[in-house]
């Protein structure tokens, strides 16, 4: 039995391997919406549309037309664009049903100020931040600490994100992105090392997860903070005290985990985990890493979405070996052993 699903925003990295993973498992029909024309023809749906709007009603007419002429059973928003906090707040308007956490809880992750300030009420570990208001926030933070991270609050692949040891190109930087209006905020600068929880929450319980650790962002020098948002090489891993911490970090924001929800971590110069972000309603581009690697995400939150929990068990970080992923732009992505991938170069 073949069931269709429609997909807002398939085109880009999330929605291609989050397709790609339900082609993989079988038994999926895509419908595709994109707002973009080149993520439209990126798309890998099997039915595509390409749809503008302003207004959000029409947004909403629109979804439920493409639902009732596909007769889809399932609608995921696959990116954090405009549509999807259009989305999550007018969910009970759509003739398919919808499988993300509860609102309020959602529009807390998407403020990483305010997770922030969850986090760290309850003392779990989180870089020193602040909300930039004026130069003397800023002026404050590097007297504290050599350099500094700046970032905007909202959106994603490390937007607005800058660092520096210099109080004058740190207030140049929000100057320039026009950030003196609270969508700033500046932290301690941590290192390079980072990791990543990728979940499925039930009615707050947790049904699957993995961890990954990225090796290494994808063109560096395109960014000035570095982050492209472009994970290169990544692998996954399995550390129990990280895995309870980022469980610790959504039950602490989340009134009731479900759907979807992420956690970014990034190590400090002392090698311990420091939570950035809590990654909302959507999955990571990386799905089918660990579908390839062998835990399907998007296959297995369709399914939970459609029928339910079912008697399976939980399946906790399945993969405890360090299986590598390799991909970059025009290079089609590969699974290697780490004996595989770190090979010594030539003298
Ligand atoms: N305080 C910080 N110090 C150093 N790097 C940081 C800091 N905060 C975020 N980063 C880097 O930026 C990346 C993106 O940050 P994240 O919190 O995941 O937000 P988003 O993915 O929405 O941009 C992180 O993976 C990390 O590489
Ligand atoms: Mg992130």
């Amino acid at each position: 039995m073949t069931r269709t699903i429609v997909i807002i925003n398939a085109g880009d990295s999330p929605g291609l391997n989050f397709i790609r993973s339900l082609k993989r498992a079988g038994g999926w029909r895509v419908v595709g919406i994109d707002i973009d024309l080149q993520e439209y023809h990126g798309s890998e749906a099997d039915v595509r549309y390409l749809f503008d709007w302003s207004d959000e009603d029409r947004l909403v007419e629109y979804v439920n037309e493409i639902i009732e002429r596909h007769a889809a059973e399932f609608l995921y928003v696959a990116d954090t664009d405009r549509e999807l906090p259009v989305v999550s707040r007018r969910r009970d308007e759509f003739r398919a049903p919808l499988f993300l956490p509860d609102h309020t809880d959602h529009m807390l992750m998407e403020d990483k100020w305010r997770t922030w300030g969850a986090l760290d009420a309850a003392d779990l570990p989180v870089p020193d931040s602040a909300l930039v208001t004026g130069r003397s926030t800023l002026a404050d933070m590097l007297s504290r600490y050599p350099k500094v991270w700046l970032r905007r609050i909202s959106g994603s692949a490390g937007s607005g994100s800058m660092s520096t040891t210099s109080i004058d190109f740190a207030e140049a930087w929000i100057d320039h992105q026009n950030g003196w209006d609270g969508s700033f905020m500046v932290a301690e600068c941590l290192g390079l090392r980072t990791a990543t929880f990728s979940g499925i929450w039930l009615n707050g319980e947790l049904v699957a997860s993995q961890l990954r650790e990225r090796l290494g962002w994808k063109y560096p020098w395109l960014a000035v903070s570095g982050v492209t948002g472009i994970t290169g090489a990544q692998r996954t891993v399995w550390d129990e005290q990280l895995h309870e911490l980022a469980v610790a970090c959504i039950r602490t924001v989340c009134r009731s985990p479900h759907g979807a929800i992420g956690v970014d971590f990034t190590y400090d110069d002392a090698g311990n985990p420091r939570v950035t972000e809590l990654q909302p309603a959507r999955f990571y581009s990386s799905m089918l890493f660990l579908a390839e690697a062998g835990i399907n995400l998007p296959d297995l939150y369709c399914r939970l979405a459609l029928d339910g929990r079912g008697t399976s068990p939980a399946r906790i970080n399945p993969v405890r070996n360090r299986v590598v992923w390799v991909k970059g732009v025009d290079h089609l992505p590969e699974l290697l052993t780490e004996d595989q991938y770190f090979v010594d170069a030539d003298k």
